[in-house]
Parts: structure tokens; C-alpha cells; sequence
């Protein structure tokens, strides 16, 4: 994927399905090495993280074939427990990886996961609920070494509701011994979809989507086809898109009952909605109104992956908006860009003070990950003359063919 460029000025109008949920297929594809049969999963989107998380399963030993977005998973030969940095370092959320493979082999060998554009990203949670369980965690080269003979059920407060450690945990508890209650577990919709697809499998788990979740160890699972749900974040990109470029769309196949937070804030911004079955229609204001003030916090509240997105179109609102960013210390990395298209923004620690423009004008800009990616698209939508984004690689990284998708509505992007 090289530079997209984007005609501004253009709004959107017509229909377009939302693609599977890329967080909820991590950690299921991860999970699939629990078992040493088969998992049939459907509505894969085919992106960059997906295609890693699939080379990662196969150099573990595990048969990976695509048929068009379904993936059809054999983990019946797992001899490799060591996860290379090839794949590790382009991906840090390979260290969904420690808590399947321990509880599948007993070992797992994973490249110490870099912070990244967005913040350092420790796993501290990830590790101590790991010791908790029995495992015994060192690091050498930086690699993560960790052994258990077997995983042991315990009760495990996590200091903070990390989705990733939430996960990883989940993962390690659903073969050990005994019966393992995390407290204060993320609550994300992917967590949910993680435990409906163990639970398919023949797991033990109750209580996912809610702070509590207890898992009863089991000896096995057993073969399985599931249909991963919509990307809740893809969605509301879509959204902020239309309310960036004017116009009137329809989502298909939208998780509406995920995305309370992002639909609420997209009605104080002034959107028209209606809603039908898991289709969301949005009619956008000729222009969007400021937000007195958004903070992103874990679900249920406003998601951290759609800040850059709203940046985006608080850009060209009426009147001055603020956000303050609560989950990564590093996710306004996009604003110098922005900045070059005219936008008045302010960082003040953690705090974006952002004074609308009547104009943002098309310029080259840089991707530099991928909610930012995807923010520069929409505020090139909504600019005058063409904007080009280098470094798109970024976004298809979560974003299965966003400009075919936007071109499905009008835009002129490419
Ligand atoms: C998941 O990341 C998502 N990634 C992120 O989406 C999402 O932004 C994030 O959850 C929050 O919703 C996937 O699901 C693959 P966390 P994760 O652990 O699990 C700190 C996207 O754009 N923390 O909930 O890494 C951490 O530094 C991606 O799709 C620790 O301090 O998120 C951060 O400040 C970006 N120690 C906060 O917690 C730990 O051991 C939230 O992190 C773990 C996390």
C-alpha cells in the first residue's frame, strides 16, 4: 500500500458493511492453540495484524489455510513455542501468544514486545498475573522466558483493567487447574467475543463483559466454527469520516450495541441518526458542533481508538472542543500533522485544546500508526484540494480496504 491520496470537498453518500472486529480476531487466533483439533473462524478481516497473528501460528507448527475471510485453523502439531522478533516487533500484541502457549505447552518464548508510536506499552499486568498462576518468567536477550509445568487457578486483581492482560490471563486459566477470578478485567466487547468463542470450544467461563470473570479450568476443547462480530472502531471511523466530509451513509452489519459512547458523542457534534437492526444511518451537519470536553476511558466509555479520528473532525467544528486522552500517553503523535493542514490545536500533557477552522487545506502529510493513518484520511476528506498520506502501510495494518470502502460512498481516495 504506497502513499493515498485524498480529494477533499466531496461528501459521502450510500451504504457500506463493516469488516470484522481486528482485536476480537487477535486474541482469538491466539487462542486457537489451546486446542489440538480444528477452529473454523468466519468474518476474518484480512489485515496486516491478522496475516502476522497467522504467521505466527504456523511457525508454531499450527496448519493455517484462508478461504476468502474465513480462516481455518489445525493446531494439532504444536513444536515450536518461541515466537521470532520478525513478526513480534512489526505486531507488540503477539504477547497474546504468552498465555496460550503456556497453557497449551507449558512454555512460551516471546520477544520482550517494544513500546511503539503510541506509548511504551509495558506488560507489567500481563506478568504478574502470570507469576500468580505458577509461571516462572525470566528474561534473557531480550526475550521473555516463561515455564510452568502446570498452570494453577488463582484469584488475580489486575491494577489496572489492561485488555491485553485481561486477555492473556483468560487464555492461561482455561486449561489449569482449578478455577482462576480475575478482578477489575477489562471490560472491551473483544474480551466478551474472546470468551464466547473458548466458551463454543467447550471452556468454562463466566462473567466476560462484566469487571469479574471467573474461568474453571477444563482438561481439553474440542473442534469449533465460529463468526467473528464487526469492528466497533471501524465503524465509528466511518462515521467521524461522514461527519468529516458532509453527506448522508448508511453502516451495514454495525455492532451498535458496543458503540454507546462514540454514538452519543457523534449527537452532541450535532449527526442525525437513525438506527435499524446493525444498521446505523447518519446524516451529517453542515458543520460539527465543538464538544465542551471528551475523555477516552476503558469501555464502556469513549474508546482511545477513535480520538484521533474525532481530533479529526474537531478540527473543522464550530467553536473550541477538548479531549483528554486517559488510556495512551502517546496518541497525539498525529497533531503536527494536522497542524500542516491548518488545524489550531494545543497539547498541554495529556489535554488537546483544539480551535476550529472554517478550512483545513490538502497537503502531504505522514502516517505514523494506524488510528492516526486513518485520521488524516478523514481530515483530508473534509479539507480543500488533495492530500497525500505517506507511510499509508500503517493502516492496513486494522483497515481491511478503507479506500475501497470510502470509494463506495464517493470519495475520491486512493
Ligand atoms: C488493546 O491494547 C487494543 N489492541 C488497543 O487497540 C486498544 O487501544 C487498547 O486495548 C485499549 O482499549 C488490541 O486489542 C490488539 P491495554 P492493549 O493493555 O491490550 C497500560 C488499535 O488501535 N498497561 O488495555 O495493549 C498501557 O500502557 C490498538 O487497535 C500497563 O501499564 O491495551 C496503556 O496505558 C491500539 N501495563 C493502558 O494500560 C500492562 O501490563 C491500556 O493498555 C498493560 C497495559
Amino acid at each position: 500500500m504506497g502513499d493515498i491520496t485524498v480529494k477533499g470537498g466531496i461528501p459521502l453518500y450510500g451504504k457500506v458493511c463493516i469488516q470484522g472486529s481486528k482485536n476480537a480476531a487477535l486474541p482469538i487466533l491466539a487462542a486457537s492453540l489451546l486446542h489440538e483439533g480444528i477452529s473454523i473462524i468466519h468474518n476474518c478481516p484480512r489485515i496486516l495484524d491478522v496475516e502476522n497473528t497467522v504467521q505466527i501460528l504456523r511457525e508454531a507448527g499450527c496448519l493455517v489455510k484462508w478461504q476468502e475471510n474465513s480462516l481455518i485453523i489445525s493446531a494439532g502439531n504444536i513444536q515450536n513455542t518461541r515466537i521470532s522478533s520478525e513478526y513480534a516487533t512489526q505486531m507488540r500484541s503477539s504477547v497474546i501468544f504468552l498465555g496460550s502457549l503456556l497453557g497449551r505447552m507449558g512454555s512460551a518464548s516471546i520477544p520482550l514486545p517494544g513500546g511503539c508510536t503510541i506509548g511504551k506499552r509495558p506488560i507489567d499486568i500481563h506478568l504478574s498475573a502470570m507469576e500468580n498462576m505458577g509461571v516462572r518468567i525470566t528474561e534473557e536477550n531480550e526475550m521473555i522466558l516463561a515455564k510452568a509445568e502446570r498452570l494453577k487457578g488463582t484469584k488475580i486483581m489486575l491494577r489496572f483493567p489492561s485488555v491485553g492482560a485481561t486477555e492473556n490471563t483468560i487464555l492461561a486459566a482455561v486449561l489449569a487447574e482449578g478455577t482462576t477470578i480475575i478482578q477489575n478485567a477489562a471490560q472491551e466487547p473483544e474480551i466478551a467475543e474472546l470468551c464466547r468463542f473458548l466458551n463454543e470450544k467447550g471452556a468454562k467461563i463466566k462473567g466476560a463483559g462484566s469487571e469479574k470473570i471467573v474461568i474453571e479450568g477444563v482438561r481439553s476443547l474440542q473442534d469449533s466454527e465460529f463468526v467473528l462480530m464487526s469492528d466497533r472502531i471501524v465503524a465509528g471511523t466511518y462515521l467521524m469520516a461522514a461527519m468529516s466530509a458532509g453527506g448522508e451513509i448508511c453502516l451495514e452489519k454495525a455492532p451498535i450495541f458496543q458503540m454507546t459512547a462514540q454514538l452519543k458523542v457523534l449527537k452532541e457534534m450535532g449527526a442525525s441518526m437513525r438506527y435499524d437492526k446493525d444498521q446505523i444511518q447518519l446524516k451529517a451537519p453542515r458543520r460539527a458542533k465543538s464538544l465542551a470536553m471528551v475523555m477516552t476511558r476503558p469501555y464502556p466509555g469513549f474508546p482511545t481508538d477513535l480520538q484521533s479520528q474525532l481530533l479529526a473532525v474537531l478540527c473543522r467544528a464550530e467553536g473550541r472542543s477538548k479531549i483528554i486522552e486517559n488510556i495512551f500517553e502517546g496518541r497525539y503523535q498525529i497533531v503536527p500533522q494536522l497542524r500542516k493542514m491548518g488545524a489550531k490545536i494545543e497539547i498541554i500533557s495529556q489535554e488537546a485544546q483544539i480551535e476550529g477552522v472554517e478550512k483545513l487545506e490538502g497537503t502531504a502529510v505522514r502516517a505514523c500508526e494506524l488510528r492516526g493513518g486513518a485520521a488524516l484520511i478523514i481530515a483530508g476528506l473534509g479539507a480543500s484540494g488533495v492530500t497525500k498520506i505517506e507511510d499509508s502501510w500503517f493502516i492496513k495494518r486494522g483497515y481491511e480496504d478503507i479506500c475501497g470502502d470510502l470509494r463506495t460512498l464517493g470519495a475520491v481516495v486512493g
